[in-house]
């Protein structure tokens, strides 16, 4: 039913128990040189779209929504733009998708039909759509192109969930996940981060529900089912988004809101309150915000992410409704995206480090201002030893922040490394020139590289231009060059330190041990993500009638907390803790957050008792995952 997905690494976020020895690799290493001769750093493996021959500037959408077909049904006219004089078709990316006719229209003549064919599915980049150019298509240096088309109801970006899978359970609810490769299950286009497009969409909805789109959401739009859009910005394509449900608003400030079913619209209100303090804090570090509003978008359970960033409304799980705001990192981490990733963007997927280290340095730096030091100190050593985790279940090749990488599938590339290895080095270069020093230059880089995208070997090079070289002696091109094609950390890495995690993971020791008592442990007092470190610091061969001691004391196998419900049940899973089991089952249940779910699963499979417990669970659930999800765990529990 779902796409075969080939993962690239087969990477799970946690799959020890304590934390490991940081071992950065000693084997030899990739050079900017010594990538391999054939692989082309600038080219994206990932589409089949004839970029260098045609690039779309402009897409019209005229879709309708159809919830008992699970289909969306309509077109998509791109306006493109000829590079190269001898091209004579042009090719779009698609999967999945049904093609009813391609139009082609050249300035103000007529519409003429156009022939096409779909080509080969491949099992992870789809089929593409090869149109032929005739008449003056074949010569013309700018064409729009009119595809009309269905959706299937696999559609890999769409998920279309029944009333029962929603909050309110009246109305149906549809959402999009285009990142990295599905805006193609739902539009034909050139699906590759290296071409920015803008957009306007009509879409026509059931009159009760409302559709929202990564575009100019209007708060008082009239609720009829004719919805119109503009994205006026350009945008790569892993940036379109839709959404249509029983869905609300509610303002948070001046510029921003949220939206979500109502019965989840007053706990969205509060838990991400400090968005609009985000926002200008956000301003004031890196530069204007560029694209209007900023509004949330709050999902049903199965929404397989932590966030999406989509430009004006990012998308959010609801398991981040932990009633304390102890999770809003993630909404810093989207937000961040505003400038790292949406306004400038990685020109492949291999460079996906500009995105989402960038991301991860600036969520860090948002955290500092906007709560403490220490709270950002805490985000930085757990993201440090998820980081460890990573390093053990990859092969050095590809522990280089950007590794060559042409085959296998990009959702499943990278993993922490982009993230954290990347948020490491970005801190490294901030310590080593100064804040001062390293903030002007990434306001300026926001400034040069707006609406633009940018390869590891463009960003190395602006990097030396006007950092690097612009203060010299300082760190080198061939210091840099280690952390970008190299694998583990350089020895002079800055390791995050915090003294609220070193004192929980000293009292778990202690309390192990024998020396202390559990009344000891000032848990209660404790921020959720030091109650996570303290849960991982406890040694491998706790005896069970200790693990039984701990969960009563802290409330960990009922706790709300989404990221110490996480941390326990792998615990669990991976001492086969049994009497927590039916608990761990619950937390299966509740969210389909990919980074919830899989890793218990995974540590059930690998604790040499459970597989077959694992995959009953999962057959259980498995009807509240998104496919991405589900993709995810079919591998971890070797179902695929
Ligand atoms: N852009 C990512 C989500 C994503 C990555 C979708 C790769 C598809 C492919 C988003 O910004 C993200 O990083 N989400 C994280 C947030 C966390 C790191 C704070 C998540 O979902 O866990
Ligand atoms: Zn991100």
């Amino acid at each position: 039913m779902f796409r075969a997905t080939i993962p690239l690494i087969a990477f799970s976020f946690v799959l020890a128990l304590t934390a490991c020895s940081p071992k950065p690799s000693e084997e030899p290493v990739a050079s900017t040189e010594s990538i391999t001769s054939t692989y082309n750093p600038a080219r994206d493996y990932f589409t089949f779209s004839n970029t260098d021959q045609f690039v779309t500037k402009h897409l019209e959408l005229d879709l309708t929504v159809d919830f008992d077909a699970r289909q969306l049904r309509g077109s998509a006219s791109l306006n493109m733009e000829r590079i190269s004089s001898d091209a004579r078709e042009i090719i779009l990316d698609t999967r999945d998708l049904t093609i009813e006719t391609v139009n082609i229209t050249v300035g103000d003549n007529e519409a003429t039909a156009a022939s096409f064919e779909l080509g080969e599915t491949h099992p992870v980049m789809g089929a593409p759509l090869t149109i032929k150019l005739q008449g003056n298509a074949e010569s013309a240096s700018s064409l729009d192109v009119k595809i009309s088309y269905r959706t299937s109801p696999d559609s890999t970006a769409l998920q279309w969930l029944p009333p029962g899978l929603t909050a309110g359970g009246k109305h149906p609810f549809l959402f999009s996940q285009s990142q990295a490769i599905h805006a193609r299950s739902w539009i034909p286009l050139q699906d590759t981060p290296s071409v920015r497009i803008t957009y306007a969409a009509k879409i026509h909805t059931p009159s009760e529900l409302l559709a929202v789109m990564s575009a100019n959401n209007n708060p008082d739009a009239a609720r009829d089912g004719e919805y119109e859009f503009e994205m006026p910005q350009p945008i790569p394509s892993y940036l379109v988004a839709i959404a249509v449900g029983n869905i609300y608003f509610s303002p948070i400030g001046e510029e921003t809101g949220v939206y979500t079913e109502p019965e989840m619209l007053e706990a969205s209100v509060y838990e991400f309150a400090d968005t609009q303090t985000m926002l200008e804090t956000a301003e004031d570090m890196f530069g204007p915000y560029r694209w209007g509003r900023y509004d949330l978008l709050v999902l049903p359970p199965s929404f397989p992410y932590g966030g999406m960033e989509n430009p004006r409304l990012s998308y959010l799980t609801p398991s981040l409704l932990a009633g304390d705001r102890s999770l809003v990192a993630v909404l810093a981490h989207e937000l961040a995206h505003s400038w790292s990733g949406n306004l400038v963007t990685n020109a492949t997927w291999r460079d996906g480090w500009l995105n989402e280290g960038m991301t991860s340095y600036i969520e860090k730096r948002l955290m500092e201002v906007i709560y403490s030091t220490e709270r950002a100190d805490v985000d930085n050593v757990i993201s440090y030893h998820e980081l460890l985790l990573d390093f053990d279940n990859v092969s050095p090749e590809r522990q280089a922040l950007a590794p060559p990488f042409e085959t296998g599938d990009p959702d499943d590339f990278q993993g922490t490394i982009h993230y954290h290895k990347g948020n490491l080095f970005l801190q490294y270069l901030e310590t080593n020139f100064g804040r001062e020093t390293f903030d002007a230059f990434i306001g300026q880089y926001f400034d040069d590289y707006s609406f633009k995208t940018i390869t590891t070997e463009q960003f190395l090079d602006y990097l030396d231009k006007n950092l690097l070289s612009a203060n010299p002696g300082i760190v080198s091109r061939a210091q840099v060059e280690q952390w970008i094609y190299q694998p583990g950390l350089p020895d002079d890495a800055i390791i995050p330190h915090s003294d609220a995690l070193d004192a929980a993971a000293a009292l778990a020791k202690a309390w192990s041990a024998d020396e202390i008592s559990i009344d000891q442990v000032p848990a209660s007092d404790w921020a959720p993500m030091v109650v996570v470190h303290f849960i991982n610091n406890l040694p491998d061969d706790l005896a069970q009638n200790r693990l039984a001691e701990v969960d009563g004391a802290l409330g960990l196998s009922q706790s709300k907390n989404a990221e110490i419900a996480r941390t326990w049940f792998i615990q669990v899973a991976q001492r086969r803790y049994e009497p927590a089991y039916k608990y761990l089952e619950i937390h299966l249940n509740r969210f389909g957050r990919t980074r919830l779910v899989k890793p218990v699963y995974a540590a059930l499979a690998e604790n040499g008792e459970d597989l077959d417990l694992a995959r009953q669970m999962f057959e259980n659930a498995r009807g509240l995952y998104h496919p991405i999800t589900i993709a995810s765990i079919e591998l971890a529990l070797k179902l695929r």
